[in-house]
């Protein structure tokens, strides 16, 4: 499963044995980089940067770290090797072979689940366009743009799958990936989250921790599906995509770090006197970042994921190593459903309550997170946790859309919400403040005074190399 470096198109499916896809690709490729040039980083482009690249798509070994110019970065197409003889996993068709081509029947299904995840990969790039004018330091510089190429690369995923298996609806919705545009009215990107404005780097750091993490449970959900080229694609996403998530966690890690340092120096929670970020801040664009992704998932029950599942197109979170008849038709799950004004687990068909059970494990996945930056704060003596708002707090998707929910789960009236979002929510003054703690640190090795240094450098490197090269 070496990567072809030779071609124009780096890849490991052959490209160059299908001459006519391979040109559909290359044709695409002017198109996808005149999008980079338009909406990816500004400026920063002749800018050397320390970039990790793919060689092989083995578990072991498969990146190679060097300082490249982001328009030169090897945007390419890599699967995850095969598994020999691989079955649909799960569903009706659950034992069958995997299908190496799109099933008739549920061609547009499939397409619609491409087309989403892979909408959501430039929509990244583009609310991230800004930051690198306020990076806190060349590392995070450094880690910003590795996150920006790979979402590139994971558009690449899911443009080959279009190209390769759907036609010519898949080329036009290929082309349609680099007309959309991140929070433009007139056309924006297919989901909430991903038309919402990275101001910051807080925003920034939240958005690589929560959202980035719901693709995490998308990926692995596609992962699974019974349609082989799209499992393979996700399984070799997924390790690219675990580096964002690193970057959000240690990210606000160091935030919260700096927050506790100052706290025992000076003695009060008040550190915005001291030009950081305080901790009642930070929950606050937690809340945000945690409830805008919570949405993501979906309706509590939906009779769409039901199908994708029944159909074996999209599975749960490690179908693999759950013990059940993977069918999940006589199956109940518990669904938290308000009632008057108290929340109640109410069993419902497993089939139906598929998004709620990905958004379960979602939650615990981010609660791990929550946990690890609460010992940041315990080891400095600091009492105050951060916690995870109730799942009913700020939604705008689903049962609890519409209702006005306590960050602690209580049922509000309009009245009170009001009086409460500032405390709840990143308000215009936060936003105004974390703002103003946007200024560039542009000398190796420095940090901006609102953030702790990363515990170690990247690829083994010190804190203090050159890992994006500004004066080229
Ligand atoms: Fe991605
Ligand atoms: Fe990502």
């Amino acid at each position: 499963m070496a990567i072809d470096y030779q071609d124009r198109i780096p890849n490991n499916v052959d490209l160059a044995g299908d001459r006519r896809l391979q040109r559909a690709l290359e044709a695409w490729q002017p198109n996808f980089l005149a999008w980079w040039r338009e909406m990816g980083p500004l400026g920063y482009q002749n800018a050397e940067v320390y970039l990790r690249t793919a060689i092989n798509v083995g578990a072991k070994g498969w990146a190679n770290f060097s300082h490249v110019r982001m328009p030169d970065y090897r945007w390419g197409i890599f699967l995850a090797e095969p598994e020999p003889d691989r079955r649909v996993p799960f569903g009706e068709h659950r034992g069958e072979p995997a299908w190496q081509e799109v099933p008739g029947e549920h061609r547009a299904t499939l397409r619609r689940l491409i087309v989403t995840q892979g909408d959501t990969e430039p929509a990244s790039v583009e609310q991230q366009r800004y930051l690198g004018a306020t990076a806190p330091s060349i590392y995070d510089l450094r880690n910003l743009f590795q996150v920006n190429v790979e979402e590139g690369r994971h558009l690449w995923a899911m443009v080959y799958l279009l190209h390769a298996h759907f036609g010519r609806d898949g080329r036009e919705e290929a082309d349609a990936m680099l007309l959309r545009r991140s929070g433009d009215p007139d056309r924006p990107r297919i989901l909430g989250a991903f038309n919402e404005k990275t101001p910051d780097w807080l925003s920034f750091f939240m958005f690589t921790f929560f959202t980035d993490r719901d693709g995490k449970y998308q990926l692995a959900s596609l992962a699974e599906s019974g349609f082989d080229p799209l499992a393979r694609s996700c399984r070799f996403m997924l390790t690219e995509e675990a580096h964002h998530m690193f970057v959000g966690e240690t990210g606000i890690g160091r935030v919260v770090q700096r927050a506790a340092e100052l706290t025992r120096r000076h003695g009060t929670e008040d550190v915005r006197r001291f030009g950081a970020i305080d901790l009642a801040t930070v929950q606050r664009y937690l809340n945000f970042h945690f409830s805008v992704s919570l949405d993501l998932f979906g309706a509590e029950l939906s009779s769409n994921a039901a199908s994708y599942f029944s159909a074996g197109l999209k599975g749960r979170y490690e179908e693999a190593k759950l013990k059940d008849d993977h069918c999940l038709l006589d199956a109940s799950y518990p669904v938290c459903t308000l009632e008057g004004d108290r929340f109640r687990e109410l069993r419902q068909p497993a089939l139906n309550a598929l998004n709620e059970r990905l958004r379960d494990d979602y939650i615990a996945d981010c609660q791990r997170g929550v946990d690890r930056w609460n010992k940041v704060l315990r080891e400095r003596g600091i009492a105050r946790e951060l916690r995870l708002p109730h799942r009913a707090f700020n939604r705008k998707i689903g049962a609890f859309a519409g209702q006005f929910v306590s960050p602690d789960g209580r049922v509000l009236g309009d009245a009170e919400w009001r009086g409460r979002r500032d405390d709840w929510l990143p308000s215009v003054a936060d936003a105004a403040y974390v703002g103003s703690l946007m200024q560039p640190v542009r000398e190796a090795g420095k940090m901006a005074n609102w953030i702790a240094p990363p515990a170690r450098g990247i690829d083994g490197k010190p804190l203090d190399f050159d890992y994006v090269r500004l004066d080229v």
